[in-house]
């Protein structure tokens, strides 16, 4: 299935605990041409478990609607895709993970060292479903095993229609740079959209990712984290060149746009807890409101806090 035309191409990175459904919705707002729900067992989706279930959050707002999936299990994933083929419109393949309860059960960036599995899951998943199916990839193991030329390669022949490459191995985990020339390898030799992810804070890194990679699409996960922002900015860059910057009250408004978001649609609290201390980080008196927030038990506890704090 090929991937869709996107408004735009600055995208929002899967995060879990984070891109829960209000802040997607933000991000769409402004204008990020998709944005990924947290990474979801297909193990315990495909059991139909309670909790997992209400992971799957999405809504029509935000079609076209991106699910991801992490896993080993053949048969589960293809019971989740199933599950999912009428709630979203694209699937991602986590193949990236690097925490190790993730790493243990042989899922997430584990995979990166079984490539003939990698084929077996994304064939399956693109024989299961009428929908493109997507893989979020690292670079490899470690530096000297870097194997990403040939798991993208394989994504694709196995039918997957968009690779992400986040460009940093299994043991760097968030540390280090992100090595971007491996981006640019990847699309030269992919037949398929290529998205860039790592690193990407500003519009003038999101620029460079561009020129320096040639890639299709930029992922954001970081820096959109209380910044939603940065994809007006880019909207805005791209229609003229040049881009606003925001002021602290635009960015607590954009806050209390989450917050209605998240009322609306039941987001858990630790969630709008931690968006509500992302949001404000750096203003001032900011460190008394983090203490406040944290001990939070309810939204509108956090909104008359928040109110309080704007005033
Ligand atoms: C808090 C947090 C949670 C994350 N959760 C996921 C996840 O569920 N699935 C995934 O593929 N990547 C996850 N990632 C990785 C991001 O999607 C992204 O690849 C990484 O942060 C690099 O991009 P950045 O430099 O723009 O942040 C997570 C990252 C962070 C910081």
């Amino acid at each position: 299935m090929k991937f869709p035309k996107l408004k735009s191409d600055a995208m929002l990175a899967p995060m879990a605990d984070v891109t829960d459904v209000a802040f997607r919705l933000l991000c769409r707002k402004y204008g990020a041409g998709l944005a990924f729900t947290e990474m979801v067992s297909a193990n315990a989706l495909a059991r139909m478990n309670k909790a997992t279930l209400l992971m799957i959050d999405v809504v029509p707002d935000e079609k076209p609607r991106a699910v991801q999936l992490f896993g080993q299990n053949i048969e589960c994933f293809v019971k989740s895709a199933e599950y999912l083929e009428d709630k979203c419109e694209i699937i991602d393949l986590n193949l990236g993970c690097p925490h190790s309860k993730i790493i243990k059960q042989g899922s997430g960036s584990a995979l990166l060292e079984r490539p003939n599995k990698i084929k077996e899951i994304v064939s399956a998943l693109s024989s299961a479903v009428s929908m493109p199916i997507t893989c979020k990839l690292r670079l490899g193991i470690d530096k000297s095993s870097i194997n990403v030329i040939k798991t993208a390669k394989i994504c694709e022949e196995a039918g997957a229609s968009m690779i992400t490459i986040h460009a940093r191995t299994q043991k760097q985990g968030y540390t280090g740079k992100a090595d971007w020339p491996w981006i640019k390898k990847v699309k030269e030799n992919a037949g398929i959209p290529v998205t860039g992810n790592g690193d990407v804070r500003s519009v003038e890194d999101y620029e460079r990712m561009k020129n320096e990679t040639k890639c299709d699409y930029v992922m954001i996960g970081r820096g959109a984290i209380g910044n939603p922002y940065i994809f007006r900015q880019i909207a805005e860059f791209n229609a003229t060149g040049k881009y606003s910057k925001q002021s602290d009250i635009e960015r607590l408004n954009d806050l209390f746009s989450y917050l209605g978001l998240a009322k609306k649609h039941g987001v858990q609290l630790k969630n709008i807890i931690f968006h509500a201390q992302s949001f404000t980080k750096g203003m001032r008196n900011s460190s008394m409101l983090r203490f406040k927030l944290s001990k939070a038990k309810t939204i509108e506890e956090i909104r008359c806090i928040m109110e309080d704090f704007k005033t």
